[in-house]
């Protein structure tokens, strides 16, 4: 055959294929979220996330060193707040000796390597279940800022190295920088959830944190999935508002918007691959349908030819673990 140019050339050994490879995945990629769960010696498995455990503070510890090891450099810190605890304020979120200050703290002591970063929202803690405060079934903005603020406070005050607000009210991150920066914390970095969708994928994730909202849905505040020049918009207010690094959520499903925030901006772009994209793996894995380990890596080899800098991904460890 008169065939002059032939790709497959470049792909005939596994030499060649390194040497041509355009992207690669390492665990220093990876931001692992984890929950973590009030007692001693706890782990109780997320039903929808099989292989994810809500952990108490000591077993997390234990996780979270093996995870440095691997190269992990990061983790994102989710807690399970008691109902009892939860109000319209979301008060207990900025209680010194709350779950998550605890967690903190005890990470930057015994894995001081990693960075923790801290999730500014109210659902955890709202007996609403939605990122701000609510009134007569509306999503108040203004209302919500000072209550990030201080959240974010309590979080900079217990030792967090990033605190990521995911409640997408407008103005929050320059309303969450200047209260740091006037308590001193100017050290203490914003990872901006700037691009974050209003999607079904984050099921799994709200089962774990018992933290679905009450009544209504999140579509005033989260974004519609339909929009990709409404990410840019969200992602340049961000920046110009001082965060230091920006977010595109969910995951795979949203790799065209992780590409085009890529081009655009000049800060450090993360992906979170989300609790529904995990659990759509697992579930096809654990059927034999899948090939687990092959498609997490494949997945998040995705993320990283899209452009992402960071994947915030529950794979991290395992996924750390066959990169070795
Ligand atoms: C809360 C928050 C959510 C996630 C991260 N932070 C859920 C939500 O907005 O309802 C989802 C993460 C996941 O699904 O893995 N503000």
């Amino acid at each position: 055959m008169e065939i002059r140019i032939r790709p497959r050339r470049n792909r005939r050994t596994a030499s060649l294929r390194a040497m041509v490879r355009e992207n690669r995945i390492t665990p220093e990629n990876l931001i692992w979220p984890v929950f973590v769960l009030e007692g001693q010696d706890q782990r109780i498995p997320v039903k929808s996330m099989p292989g994810v455990d809500r952990m108490s503070i000591d077993i997390l510890v234990k996780e979270v060193q093996e995870a440095a090891a691997l190269g992990v450099p990061a983790v994102a810190l989710f807690p399970v707040v008691d109902d009892k605890l939860k109000d319209s304020m979301a008060s207990e979120s900025t209680n010194e000796e709350g779950l998550l200050q605890r967690a903190i703290r005890a990470l930057k002591e015994h894995a001081p390597s990693v960075t923790v970063i801290t999730d500014v929202a109210m659902d955890p803690y709202s007996s609403d279940g939605h990122d701000g405060v609510v009134e007569n079934g509306q999503i108040l903005n203004d209302e919500t800022l000072p209550v990030l603020a201080e959240m974010a406070l309590s979080q900079a005050e217990a030792g967090a190295d990033i605190v990521a607000p995911s409640d997408m009210m407008d103005g929050r991150i320059g309303y969450i920088r200047d209260a740091l920066d006037a308590s001193g914390f100017e050290d203490v970095g914003i990872l901006a959830y700037s691009a974050k969708y209003a999607s079904a994928f984050y099921g799994p994730f709200r089962d774990a944190l018992d933290s679905a909202p009450k009544h209504g849905d999140k579509k005033t505040y989260q974004m519609d999935p339909a929009n990709v020049i409404e990410a840019l918009r969200e992602i340049q207010l961000d920046i110009e508002e001082g965060a230091d690094m920006v977010m595109v959520k969910p995951g795979m499903p949203y790799l065209d918007v992780v590409r085009v925030v890529r081009d655009n901006v000049e800060v450090p772009v993360a992906a979170y691959q989300v609790s529904g994209e995990y659990a759509m793996i697992e579930a096809a894995a654990q059927q034999g349908w899948l090939d687990r380990d092959a498609c997490m890596l494949e997945s998040l080899l995705a993320f990283r030819r899209a452009g992402a800098d960071m994947i915030l991904t529950y794979f991290a460890p395992a996924a750390a673990r066959l990169l070795q």
